[in-house]
């Protein structure tokens, strides 16, 4: 299943879709420590650790962190796990992973969420930190996700959704839609992030509810999965291999 239908004109095809992604992400990389920080009032590193540390991840735990960017919720399970040996990120972008290595010292693996080269059960926690939406196709993302986690290791996918009531909806919109994209050219400068906001508005949009991310991830082996909602958007998918 796909996290959302295609969004043309960003793209045409799903086939097009991942070659797509890599331009906006090479082009913004520079940009996107910045964005997350201000963007998000200087609130993603605590709430990332939080999250990690609600839902098990524990010292000394391996991790892989799926679509980790320039690493910042690799960075929140690094000040849990406490060594960067046991950590590992996997992000398709070149110049995110380029971003990534100036801040944080462990293994980076160039590929997609759906096509991870890591060895079965080598894994007792996988993350994935506000990319849901990237993939191409949920279920084969996750059977990878099941394939390299440990027999009884946790995934936890952190992902923002539009919040219910109206006026909620409303403020959400108007904040994602409108003043992200517009404050992001006025700090940065730079049409390429101005443009990848945007588009993160129209991704938001149209994701799938999270019942469908939730019956995909028992539909890839998982059990015990459910789906948590934090302040009305900060969706936790937390499942168990
Ligand atoms: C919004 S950033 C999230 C970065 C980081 N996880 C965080 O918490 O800030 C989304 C990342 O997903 C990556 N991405 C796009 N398509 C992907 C795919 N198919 N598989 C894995 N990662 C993908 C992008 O290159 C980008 O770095």
């Amino acid at each position: 299943m796909e996290p959302h239908p295609v969004l043309a004109p960003h793209y045409q095809q799903k086939e097009d879709k991942q070659g797509f992604l890599r331009k906006v992400f090479d082009d913004s990389a520079q940009f996107y420590e910045g964005i997350a920080k201000w963007g998000w009032f200087n609130s993603g590193d605590r709430y990332r650790k939080d999250a990690f540390r609600r839902h098990g991840l524990r010292p000394g735990m391996r991790i892989v962190d799926v679509a980790a960017g320039t690493g910042i919720t690799a960075r929140a399970a690094l000040s849990i796990v406490g060594d960067p040996s046991l950590v590992t990120c996997v992000e398709p972008s070149a110049g995110m992973i380029t971003e990534s290595k100036k801040l944080l010292n462990c293994e980076h693996i160039q590929a997609e969420a759906e096509n991870i080269p890591l060895p079965d059960a080598t894994r007792d926690y996988l993350s994935m930190g506000f990319a849901l939406r990237h993939v191409n196709d949920l279920e084969k993302a996750f059977s990878e996700y099941c394939r390299v986690l440990k027999p009884g290791g946790t995934a936890l996918i952190m992902d923002v959704t539009a919040p219910e009531g109206r006026f909620s909806f409303w403020m959400f919109r108007f904040y994602f839609k409108t003043l992200l994209p517009f404050l992001t050219r006025v700090f940065t400068g730079s049409k390429a992030a101005e443009y990848l906001m945007a588009y993160y508005w129209e991704t938001m949009e149209k994701m799938v509810p999270n019942e469908k991310v939730v019956d995909s991830l028992r539909a890839a082996g998982f059990s015990e999965v459910k789906a948590i909602v934090h302040l009305g958007i900060f969706t936790e998918y937390i499942a168990r291999k």
